[in-house]
């Protein structure tokens, strides 16, 4: 039976695609590297393109600016689910992310996701002159497709994918976002290849096994 301490890799995976995504190659990768280092780890997983996140809704918005002592049944209904992500989110050892670039940003399943975490009171603060994040605990891994090349040169400010998410965990108060990317993924298979290898060759030196 599992230690109910046992660190937890929380997985989010967001591409469309359950077959031949890079994305979820690496994370493939990436979480066996993460259990090599945690053999008592547990896995937790959300698939958001077979499972879609519910997006927030006019009442979703209204609970979340709703003080606790005001929150009525409809509002504690439509925040429940905000609720759950954000402590799963929380508690989690790491979170690996995989995610595409869909034209050039975030895929919709994993906006939805971002959308129900991103909560004031919760996963931040704001004390009226600056923000805090209030997910100190976990560290993250992306693990990143890019259908195009040159996103380290001309294509650099196109890039609303890598820069966003972990922009976007380090407000949340995230101390640690590692990423590993495949660019040109849409080009000649063997160089895809080449470069998959190349991103894999960086995985291991992500983790480190927890003396027993
Ligand atoms: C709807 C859609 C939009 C895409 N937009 C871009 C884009 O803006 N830039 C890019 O470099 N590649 C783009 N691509 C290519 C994907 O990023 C690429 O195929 C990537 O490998 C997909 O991730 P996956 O292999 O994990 O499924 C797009 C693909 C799709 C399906």
């Amino acid at each position: 039976m599992k230690n109910t301490a046992a660190p937890t890799l929380l997985r989010i995976d967001s591409s469309a695609r359950r077959n031949g995504s890079v994305s979820r190659l690496l994370a493939d990768n990436i979480e066996n590297a993460w259990l090599g280092a945690h053999p008592d780890g547990e896995i937790k997983r959300r698939d958001l393109a077979a499972d879609p996140m519910s997006h927030i809704s006019e009442t979703t918005i209204q609970g979340f600016y709703t003080p606790a002592e005001q929150m009525t049944s409809t509002l504690l209904a439509a925040t429940a689910l905000s609720d759950v992500l954000i402590a799963e989110l929380k508690s989690a050892h790491t979170v690996l992310i995989s995610a595409p670039i869909y034209n050039f940003s975030v895929p919709s399943s994993l906006k939805a996701w971002i959308d129900q975490v991103v909560r004031i009171g919760h996963s931040f603060a704001y004390d009226g002159q600056s923000f805090s994040g209030l997910v100190t605990q976990p560290r993250a891994v992306l693990a990143l497709a890019y259908g195009a090349a040159g996103y380290q040169g001309p294509m650099k400010d196109m890039d609303h994918l890598g820069p966003y998410l972990t922009q976007l965990l380090g407000f949340l108060g995230l101390p640690r976002v590692d990423l590993i990317a495949v660019e040109d993924t849409t080009g000649e298979a063997l160089k895809v290849s080449d470069a998959v290898k190349t991103a894999q060759s960086a995985i291991p030196s992500l983790f480190q096994r927890v003396p027993a």
